[in-house]
């Protein structure tokens, strides 16, 4: 265990332009889907952080070459169904939800049975949201707690394209199917809630056949399962979700002002910068152009005095899913009372982030009254912290620790944040990039 950090400072004022590190989920499926192509794929920009270097070893075991060099990564995939057939396999997951419920959409077909483990955060989160929509493609599966890790999947035959409606806008549930999809006869319907629509946009980008029919509040897509496509490469964006860190530190720090450097704007993603326009935040983006099929764009924030309170609207969730703990802190500084609501996809996250979000907050001195999906904040523009705050026993959520160094940086007072570590997870750079802004 490393020692924790101590803030006792809020940031000076900064005015820089900072690069942050690769889109964890397009650095994912890049990898996912470099494995099912033939011959070799290239990504620049990978991020390198543990859940990308998990997925990276779990094909490794799975019989894929793989080579991480200084400014790309290779993959040689051997095509579609190609994994090599081996016993008794374990893969660890490690901390990442979507390389856990992704790969076994990959794993559906897979002769012999692979058992699939996680980290302590990883072993606590809910399978049945894969499990089922991928029995009903005649995948088979063993697991012995309800529907957590371990799970073994492999060993049917005869699998067959399905129709499936995915309620939870769980972009990770809805890959999950479209990589099963991908590998299996026939056609697959999906009608899914709207959330983040990588995997899709990579499909259209390697000409895989697929329809996606945009309705207001979900998705038709169809896949045509089989279709073998040749190796890629792909450049991968600066990630919002790290980014996010960032634009609310510039926000709520006094009279600064940050350039973040050709990060992914893809729409299914931006509900941060969305929510935070309409609480009164000066955002804008620069630069905008199209790398492999996704939005780019340079991101300037500047420092805002006054915040507005909020009523969240629901449809904004699904595009701001990682970055509420965020919004929640914003709400804490805000002039009034702000709710957000239809949130209980929060609490399925590597912590509980409803919950201890709302902690941290009562940590600080704002009132929240909180329910299983919802969550009111009594916003105080002059909150003064007066104890020491120690964040620990989060399950190490890479997020839960950088929103409270975030926190610590903006609002003041004495702070002890454990775990450090927990963010090799998605941002293995973060405390260098602030130490950068704090100099
Ligand atoms: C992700 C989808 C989201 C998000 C996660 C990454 C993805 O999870 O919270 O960090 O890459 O598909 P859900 O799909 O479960 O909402």
């Amino acid at each position: 265990m490393t020692n924790p950090i101590t803030i006792k400072k809020k940031i000076e004022p900064f005015n820089k332009i900072i690069h942050v590190s690769g889109d964890k989920s397009l650095s994912i499926r890049w990898a996912l889907m470099a494995s099912q192509a033939k011959g070799k794929s290239r990504a620049y920009n990978i991020l390198r952080s543990e859940d990308v270097v998990s997925t990276l070893n779990c094909l490794k075991k799975l019989g894929t070459k793989v080579k991480l060099k200084k400014k790309y990564c290779e993959i040689e995939g051997l095509g579609l169904n190609s994994f090599k057939d081996k016993k008794n396999l374990v893969l660890d997951a490690g901390n990442s939800g979507t390389l856990s419920r992704l790969i076994v959409g990959l794993l559906v077909h897979y002769k012999n049975k692979v058992k699939i483990i996680g980290d302590k955060s990883l072993s606590k989160r809910d399978f049945s949201r894969i499990i089922i929509p991928l029995k009903k493609f005649g995948a088979k599966f063993k697991y012995q707690n309800k529907f957590k890790l371990p799970l073994i999947v492999g060993g049917s035959k005869n699998l067959k394209s399905i129709k499936y409606y995915e309620k939870k806008g769980s972009a990770q549930c809805k890959s999950s199917v479209m990589l099963a999809a991908l590998n299996t006869k026939g056609e697959t319907y999906i009608k899914a809630k709207k959330s983040r629509d990588h995997t899709e946009i990579l499909f259209k980008y390697l000409k895989i056949p697929i329809l996606v029919k945009k309705k207001k509040t979900f998705d038709i897509i169809r896949i045509k399962g089989g279709y073998q496509f040749n190796g890629f490469n792909y450049h991968i964006p600066s990630d919002i979700s790290s980014s996010a860190f960032f634009i609310v530190l510039t926000l709520l720090a006094k009279k600064s002002k940050l350039t973040i450097k050709n990060v992914n704007i893809n729409p299914s993603r931006i509900g941060i910068v969305t929510i935070l326009k309409k609480m009164g935040a000066k955002i804008s983006f620069k630069n905008k152009k199209v790398i492999n099929g996704e939005k780019v764009a340079d991101i300037l924030v500047k420092s805002t005095e006054k915040i507005n309170p909020i009523k969240c609207p629901k449809n904004l969730n699904s595009q701001a899913i990682d970055e509420f703990l965020l919004i929640f802190l914003v709400a804490a500084k805000a002039n009034g009372v702000s709710t957000f609501s239809d949130l209980s996809e929060l609490n399925q996250k590597e912590s509980p982030r409803l919950i201890l979000g709302s902690k941290i907050l009562n940590m600080m001195g704002i009132k929240t009254k909180l329910t299983n999906s919802s969550i009111k904040i009594y916003g105080k523009p002059d909150v003064k912290i007066k104890n020491i705050i120690k964040i620990k026993d989060y399950l190490k959520d890479h997020r839960i620790f950088m929103m409270s160094m975030v926190s610590a940086l903006t609002v003041g007072g004495h702070w002890k944040l454990y775990d450090p570590d927990s963010i090799k997870t998605s941002f293995p750079s973060f405390l260098e990039l602030i130490n950068n802004l704090r100099n």
